[in-house]
């Protein structure tokens, strides 16, 4: 079910259980008057450092059953020690279960509150207001919250869905453009999982996207969301077909973790996305070869990177072999068949990806 009035669009996703809103508005009373249904909850923002200035100009002075945790910015910041830090904060302030938790911030800030949410007094309710792209578009919807631990990303987490998810895309006005183009890495991801149109719209109007020209912005954040949402109620725990959304994820985490963290995650899931449809092309699954040239043009037109040089093929692969990606000594790949379709594969042959990051680092 889709509603649009003038200055929100809203769409919902239907879990078993319940159905959530994502409402995408300019307009923040939109949220003052879902939070404002109850009154007597205390509500608890956790943000990061970055935004802590941003999120006090936008709202701060609104309410005053407002208790706030700032986190420093970064991924550093999802660990255990973090989430304890919290736990006390809310237990400092007698915060109990009918009491309300609202993450402010990107992926990691969303991750965290999420995870303290889904855990403290065995789950308390939460609404999520992203403000990067990569947390509008992917991190704030389908409920996977958690903290790295022992070196490994997200091992620990869990599935907790929000009440709603409010996303104003006048938070991306401050957004820096390397963050931006992070995001922008997932919104291809979600066009060449399932939707061609959008793609091509993107490539058309690559400028005015990059400008953050906001018709432009709305339709992006809204037919991502859309694709997200649907993907998420078709499989909530990812048992089959939301291993899609890993698509030039399993490439990607293993540059990402070779590259010390240097490159960051869009980054490296740009090069991961080449990586696949080379992986595609070698196996005969592409039906278009022009296809692959084609995303090359956009990942480059965005100024994300298709390569990386200092790339160790060997090295790579073994840091591949520590991913969650591989099981019984198989790589999974979400491979395409052409932009908007991919199917999930597994790969054996440890060669054939040998082959491909050797091509990569030539391309
Ligand atoms: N839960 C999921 O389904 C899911 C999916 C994808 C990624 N993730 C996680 O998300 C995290 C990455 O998220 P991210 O890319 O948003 O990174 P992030 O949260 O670190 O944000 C990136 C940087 O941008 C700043 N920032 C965010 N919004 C801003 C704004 N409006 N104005 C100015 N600065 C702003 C932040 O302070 C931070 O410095 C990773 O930890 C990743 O594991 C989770």
């Amino acid at each position: 079910m889709i509603q649009n009035d003038s200055d929100k669009i809203e769409q919902f996703v239907h879990l078993e259980s319940r159905d959530y809103p994502i409402l995408i508005s300019r307009n923040w009373s939109y949220l003052f008057q879902h939070i404002d249904g109850n009154k007597k909850r205390k509500i608890v923002m956790i943000t990061d450092d970055n935004l802590k200035r941003i999120y006090q100009t936008a709202w701060c002075n609104k309410r005053h059953n407002l208790y706030t945790y700032i986190i420093q910015s970064g991924e550093n910041s999802k660990k255990l020690s973090v989430i304890e830090s919290i736990y006390l904060f809310l237990k400092d302030n007698s915060i109990d279960r009918s009491d309300l938790i609202i993450s402010f911030g990107g992926g990691v800030v969303g991750d965290i509150a999420g995870y303290v949410a889904s855990t403290y007094l065995r789950g308390i309710c939460l609404i999520h207001v992203p403000t990067s792209l990569l947390a509008m578009v992917d991190s704030s919807i389908g409920g996977k919250c958690g903290v790295d631990f022992a070196g490994i990303k997200n091992i620990i987490g869990n599935i907790y869905h929000p009440e709603m998810v409010f996303i104003n895309p006048a938070l991306l006005d401050s957004l820096p453009e390397e963050e931006l183009k992070n995001g922008m890495a997932e919104v291809i991801v979600h066009c060449i999982i399932r939707n061609r149109w959008l793609f091509d719209f993107i490539n058309n109007h690559l400028e005015q996207v990059l400008q953050k020209e906001n018709d432009c912005i709305n339709l992006i954040l809204y037919m991502n969301c859309k694709i997200k949402a649907r993907i998420v109620e078709e499989d909530q725990y990812e048992k089959g077909i939301r291993k899609i959304l890993n698509f030039g994820h399993t490439i990607g985490h293993g540059i990402e973790a070779e590259s010390g963290f240097l490159l960051s995650h869009g980054q490296c899931v740009s090069i991961g996305i080449m990586g696949a449809f080379i992986i595609a092309r070698k196996m005969n699954l592409l039906e278009n070869e022009a296809d692959l040239m084609t995303v090359q043009t956009l990942l480059t037109g965005v100024g994300l990177p298709i390569q990386y040089q200092a790339l160790e093929p060997e090295k790579i692969l073994e840091k591949m072999g520590y991913d969650k990606k591989r099981c019984r000594n198989r790589y999974h790949f979400i491979l395409p068949h052409r932009i908007g379709s991919v199917g999930i594969y597994e790969i054996a042959d440890e060669k054939i990806i040998l082959d491909t990051l050797k091509e990569l680092k030539q391309l």
